[in-house]
């Protein structure tokens, strides 16, 4: 395990300690790069451990690179290291959607901004949606709005799958809109926006919202009847 942490070091600065992955900010070939190393769960078996993360590795780099296919802006991909269990990206130069919600809350909104964002995520989601592709932690730390072109920027596909259920779409939106009201309550029906722009850009819409109605009724776990 020291070992490990040896090696984490040179990597670069640390950015976040996740309980799956640490990111850290470093450089690739001259160009500014994030590195997100899965580390080992030390309940599991080494050999099984080694081989679930490069698994889990495998899909992310996946996810992301068929959300790119679908036309949905993600950092790119500069390499995988199946030893060190690491990704390395493009380094998105930008604020989080979460911290200019939160300014909104504090600052008060720009509505013209406001607009432009939500309807980048509504259009974004449901590209991934109509693809086959469910994100599955559309949380507003997980946006980045490039700086210079505000173009949104969805990471973290690590929890991404594929899939053309409808509720399991709904539930992706489901966990947007619960992520918008526990941190962003002030900023006022984000999601409303949010969902407008998603039914211009997904095809399946209808059955997607219908679902995602009788998720709202019983919370995102699945009930376990029958
Ligand atoms: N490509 C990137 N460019 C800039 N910042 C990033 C990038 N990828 C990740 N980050 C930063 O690191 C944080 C954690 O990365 P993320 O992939 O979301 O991992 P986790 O699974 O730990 O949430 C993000 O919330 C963001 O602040
Ligand atoms: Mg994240």
């Amino acid at each position: 395990m020291e070992v490990e942490q040896g090696r984490s070091e040179s990597f670069g600065e640390l950015v976040k300690q996740g309980a799956e992955a640490r990111i850290f900010e470093s450089i690739f070939v001259g160009r500014r790069s994030i590195v997100k190393e899965r580390f080992s769960k030390k309940y599991r078996h080494p050999t099984l451990d080694s081989k679930l993360t490069i698994k889990r590795l495998n899909a992310e780099a996946r996810c992301m690179t068929k959300a790119r296919k679908l036309g949905v802006p993600t950092p790119v991909l500069y390499s995988m290291d199946a030893l060190l269990h690491t990704l390395t990206f493009e380094y998105v130069e930008g604020q989080s959607v979460k911290d200019i919600l939160l300014d909104f809350g504090l600052h008060g909104i720009n509505e013209e901004l406001m607009n432009d964002i939500a309807t980048q995520i509504g259009d974004a989601i449901g590209k991934l949606h109509d693809g086959g592709l469910v994100h599955g932690d559309l949380t507003t730390s997980n946006m980045i709005i490039r700086k210079g072109s505000n173009q949104l920027v969805l990471i973290d596909f690590g929890l991404s799958f594929t899939s053309t259920i409808p509720e399991d779409k709904a539930v992706d939106l489901y966990v947007l809109e619960r992520a918008l009201l526990s941190m962003h309550s002030s900023c006022g029906n984000v999601m409303d926006r949010i969902v407008s722009a998603y039914k211009k850009s997904s095809k399946q819409w209808s059955s997607t919202m219908n679902k995602l109605g009788q998720v709202r009724l019983r919370g995102r776990k699945r009930t376990m009847v029958g």
